[in-house]
């Protein structure tokens, strides 16, 4: 065999990601001491595993044989539509798809709701995986503003400005991440109709809706799954449910008016078909994993209530550095002083306190002057007073 010169294969254009490191990333690279990590999200990482009971559940002698089902096995799905009962909404779990986890689930939405360049509006501020997840799929994706003086609720006429032909969904966080924000019902509404007039699908992300900090107000929508005023995939999945990502599985109810449900949902079929990716151990155990969510949902839920009376226990002493108001989920916005750039206010935190946080860019918040912590670290109450003391200090 003759061999020539070597020519280096070309990648695509669509992973041209930039992998260079930012301030944050190079402070947390340098620090000489151990780190307390305020961007922890992972529950197994903080000491809030569930134990055994559940997982045990995962050795069913049946998980031995492999008889795939496109969107689920039957009772899985039934095990869905039971979780969503217990909540006091109908799913029919013919309407339930099942994927290996949420972001899964977004990318199957992306393919069957978009062509190449399609829009997908997504809010501001929130979660970052979308870009990725979108350039992925070649889909663009269009902001539309929260606005911070109402709690963040959808700014609905910048919303509709951002609609052009080439739209294709309206994704909701709900509750946001990092906001914590539930929709109210005249905005589900608003946003039903939207999407309804316009032709559009609603891609409704509901990973914390389990987790609203104490009783929902009454003015709260509790979650979007079981409405049909317009084509609704709802996501949810274990990650958050149960606080175990490991187990890759997430879900996907459809709902909406009749024919568009049935079109899509046939289609989206097709998509889980091709992947055929949820392992059939988790399937098996899914009934018995969500009938005994309580304990470790109590245990996380306790475990944010706790972290959060440390952190209000050390705002009160300081007035120039806020917490924003919320509705659930795990994570509290900072307002701090804009004597620095957020980023540099991490990288200080890093340096200073051996302490990392996210500057609020991450999030997508629109300007300077906001850090975001995750509130399921163990650590939290033994360093967030410092943390604060010395934001406070600008
Ligand atoms: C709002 C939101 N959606 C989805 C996910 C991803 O969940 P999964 O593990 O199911 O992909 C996360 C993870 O943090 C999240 O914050």
């Amino acid at each position: 065999m003759l061999w020539c010169t070597a020519m280096t294969p070309k990648l695509s254009d669509r992973t041209r990601f930039r992998l260079e490191h930012n301030l944050l990333a190079r402070a947390v690279a340098d620090a000489r001491r151990p780190l307390v990590d305020l961007t922890e999200s992972n529950p197994t990482r903080c000491g809030l595993s569930p134990g055994g009971e559940m997982l045990g559940e995962l050795a069913h002698p049946r998980g031995a044989r492999y008889e795939p089902v496109a969107i689920g096995m039957p009772e899985a799905r039934g095990a869905v539509a039971a979780y969503y009962e217990s909540r006091g909404v109908q799913v029919d779990p013919e309407r339930v798809v099942l994927s290996a986890s949420t972001s899964e689930a977004y990318g199957w939405l992306f393919k069957l709701l978009c062509d190449r360049d399609d829009a997908v509006l997504v809010p501001q501020p929130s979660y970052p995986l979308f870009e990725y997840l979108a350039t992925l799929e070649d889909v663009r994706l269009a902001p539309y503003p929260l606005l911070r003086e109402e709690r963040f609720r959808v700014d609905l006429a910048a919303l509709e400005r951002a609609i052009d032909e080439r739209t294709r969904a309206i994704l909701v966080v709900h509750p946001n991440n990092p906001t914590g924000t539930f929709a109210r019902f005249d905005e589900a509404e608003a946003l039903e109709h939207l999407a309804r007039r316009n032709g559009l699908a609603l891609i409704v992300d509901e990973v914390f809706g389990d987790y609203a900090w104490g009783a929902l107000p009454g003015d709260r929508l509790p979650t979007f799954a079981g409405r049909a005023n317009a084509l609704t995939f709802v996501l949810s999945g274990l990650s958050k449910v149960v606080g175990l990502p490991q187990l890759k599985l997430g879900w996907i109810v459809a709902n909406g008016p009749g024919t568009a449900l049935e079109a899509a949902f046939s289609r989206l079929e097709v998509i889980a078909d091709t992947y055929l990716s949820v392992a059939t151990p988790i399937q098996l155990a899914l009934r018995a994993i969500l009938d005994n969510r309580a304990g470790v949902q109590g245990q996380i839920r306790a475990r944010v209530a706790d972290n959060l009376a440390a952190l209000d226990r050390a705002l009160a002493d300081h007035p120039s550095v806020r917490r924003l108001p919320s509705d659930g989920g795990w994570s509290a916005i900072l307002e701090v002083p804009r004597t620095r750039a957020d980023e540099a206010w991490a990288e200080l935190l890093v340096r200073e306190e051996g302490v990392i946080v996210h500057p609020g860019w991450f999030f997508e918040l629109d300007r300077e002057g906001y850090l975001v912590v995750s509130l399921l670290p163990e650590a939290f109450p033994s360093v967030i007073g410092p943390v604060i003391a010395r934001l406070a200090e600008g």
